[in-house]
C-alpha cells in the first residue's frame, strides 16, 4: 500500500511483485497455484465457521486436495460432516483418533501439506500459537510444521484490538506467519467494527500468492552473511557492533521457505539456526571472508546482510593483556571487503545484494556503495537511532531498496515503511528474484 505523505510502500505491496495480492485472481491463476497442492485447513470456533465451508469448497473445486482440522469449539458452530462432504475427506478433530489414511495424526497431517491455513482464527488459538501451546490437534499440527502458514483471524473488535491479541499477532508475524487482515463491518455480537473474517477472494488470493512463492526460488543457491563479527584484541576483549543478525536470519528463513538451497554464514548471535538453511558459524571478518569465498561456487544469489567490522586490531594476544594506568592506542588493520570480493569473483549470473547501515544521507551513500562495490542491489537502513527506532537489534525495520536496471544501469529505488524484518525480508527477496529473472 502506498503512503503519499511518506513516499513509502508497506512491504505487502512491495516494489516489483506484490507478495499477498489483494485483488481478485482469475480462475486460471487460481487453478495454476492450487492444482494438486495439499492444503491443510484449520477451522476455529466462531460464528464465521460457516463461511469457512465455502472456502474449503472453492479450494477443492480449484484442484487442491483439502484436509480439515476442526477445534472442539468449531464443531459447536458447524458439524464436521459439512467439511467432510465439501473436502471429500474425513475431518480431523481428535488428537488421539486412530486414523486409517494418515499415520500418526499430527505428523502425518503436516507431512503431506504444502500450506496450512487457519481460518476464523480466534484470539484463543492465536494466543496458543504465539506461546507454543499444543493442547489440541490444530495447535499441535501448527507446532509440528515448517510449511507456510496463513492466518485469517475473526473475532469481536475489542478482542482483536486488545493489547494481548495485537502482541500475539506481532509475535507470530515476526516468526514468519502471514496474516489476512480481518475486515470491518457488522459483527455477530451486534457491534460494527474490525474483526470480520476477510472475504473469501482475499484469503484465497493470499494463499495462492503464498503457494506460488513457496516454489519461486526452487532453483536458487542463496549464500547469506548475517550478524556482527568480533575482532579480538586478546581472549577477554573484542571490537564489534550491535547487530543482532535478525535481518540476515529472516532472509535465510524466507529464502528456504521459497525453496532455495540456503547457506548462512553467521557471526556470533543468540538466534537459532533458521529452518531449512545450512548455518556456518564464524567469529571474525577474516573467518567470514574465507567461509564465503570457499562457498561461492554455484551461488546464484549472494546477500551480504552481516555488519562486518571494517578494521581489526593489528596485533592480538593469546594472553590477556594486563590493565595499565596509561591510555592505550590501538593500531588497526583494514579487513577485506567481503562483498566487494564476491562481486569480483562471483559466478557470472550470480546476483549480489548488499546492505548499507547509514546515519545520514542514506540513499546517496547507498547509491555510491552500490556502484563502487559493483553490486546489483543494495538495501539501506538507518542506524541513527538504537533500539526500537533503528535497524540494529530491532525486530522491525524501515528500508530503501536501490537496484541497477539491467539494460541502462539506471538506479531505481523503493522505500518500504517500518515492518517486521520477516516482511522486509520477503520484499527484498521479491525484488532479488525479479532482478535474477531479468539477468537470466
Ligand atoms: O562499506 P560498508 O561496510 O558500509 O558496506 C556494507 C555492505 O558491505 C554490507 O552488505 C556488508 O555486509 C558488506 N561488507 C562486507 N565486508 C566488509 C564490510 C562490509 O562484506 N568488510
Amino acid at each position: 500500500m502506498y503512503d503519499e505523505d511518506t513516499d513509502t510502500l508497506s512491504p505487502a505491496g512491495s516494489c516489483m511483485t506484490a507478495f499477498a495480492p489483494l485483488s481478485p485472481q482469475n480462475g486460471d491463476d487460481r487453478q495454476a497455484a492450487l492444482r494438486d497442492r495439499t492444503i491443510l485447513v484449520g477451522v476455529c470456533g466462531g460464528i464465521a465457521a460457516y463461511k469457512c465451508a465455502g472456502i474449503v469448497s472453492t479450494l477443492r473445486q480449484s484442484g487442491a486436495d483439502v484436509h480439515v482440522i476442526m477445534t472442539e469449539a468449531a464443531q459447536k458452530f458447524v458439524a464436521p460432516l459439512t467439511f467432510a462432504a465439501l473436502s471429500n475427506h474425513d475431518v480431523h478433530t481428535d488428537m488421539f483418533a486412530k486414523d486409517t489414511t494418515w499415520d500418526i495424526a499430527h505428523i502425518g497431517l503436516v507431512r503431506k501439506t504444502d500450506a496450512f491455513v487457519i481460518l476464523n482464527a480466534t484470539a484463543n488459538t492465536i494466543a496458543k500459537l504465539a506461546h507454543g501451546i499444543a493442547d489440541d490437534l490444530l495447535t499441535t499440527c501448527v507446532l509440528a510444521t515448517r510449511k507456510p502458514l496463513l492466518v485469517a483471524p475473526a473475532m469481536n473488535t475489542q478482542m482483536l484490538e486488545a493489547d494481548a491479541t495485537q502482541a500475539n499477532i506481532r509475535c507470530l508475524q515476526e516468526r514468519g506467519f502471514e496474516f489476512v487482515q480481518p475486515a470491518a463491518g457488522f459483527l455477530a455480537c451486534g457491534e460494527t467494527g474490525d474483526g470480520r473474517l476477510a472475504e473469501e477472494e482475499e484469503i484465497i488470493a493470499a494463499l495462492c500468492a503464498m503457494l506460488t512463492r513457496s516454489r519461486s526460488l526452487a532453483s536458487e543457491h542463496v549464500l547469506i552473511t548475517a550478524g556482527p563479527t568480533r575482532e579480538f584484541l586478546d581472549p577477554a576483549r573484542f571490537l564489534s557492533n550491535p547487530s543482532s543478525g535478525r535481518m540476515g536470519y529472516a532472509l535465510a528463513r524466507e529464502a528456504a521457505a521459497r525453496g532455495a538451497a540456503v547457506t548462512l554464514v553467521s557471526g556470533p548471535t543468540e538466534l537459532p539456526a533458521p529452518a531449512g538453511a545450512e548455518r556456518v558459524s564464524v567469529t571474525s571478518a577474516l573467518d567470514m571472508h574465507a567461509a564465503v569465498l570457499e562457498r561461492l561456487r554455484g551461488t546464484t544469489m549472494f546477500i551480504g546482510a552481516a555488519a562486518v567490522a571494517d578494521f581489526r586490531p593489528s596485533a592480538s594476544s593469546k594472553i590477556k593483556t594486563k590493565k595499565e594506568d596509561a591510555d592505550v592506542n590501538l593500531a588497526m588493520t583494514r579487513n577485506p571487503d567481503i562483498i566487494a570480493d564476491v562481486a569480483r569473483q562471483k559466478p557470472p549470473a550470480c546476483l549480489v545484494v548488499g546492505f548499507a547501515a547509514e546515519t545520514d544521507d542514506m540513499e546517496r551513500n547507498a547509491e555510491d556503495k552500490l556502484l563502487r562495490k559493483g553490486l546489483d542491489c543494495i538495501v539501506v537502513n538507518s542506524i541513527a537511532a538504537h533500539g526500537t527506532d533503528g535497524a540494529f537489534g530491532a525486530r522491525d525495520n524501515a528500508v530503501t531498496i536501490l537496484w541497477r536496471q539491467a539494460g541502462n544501469g539506471h538506479v531505481e529505488r523503493c522505500r518500504l515503511a517500518r515492518a517486521p524484518k520477516t516482511a522486509i525480508a520477503a520484499a527484498i527477496l521479491d525484488q532479488a528474484a525479479a532482478l535474477r529473472a531479468q539477468r537470466r
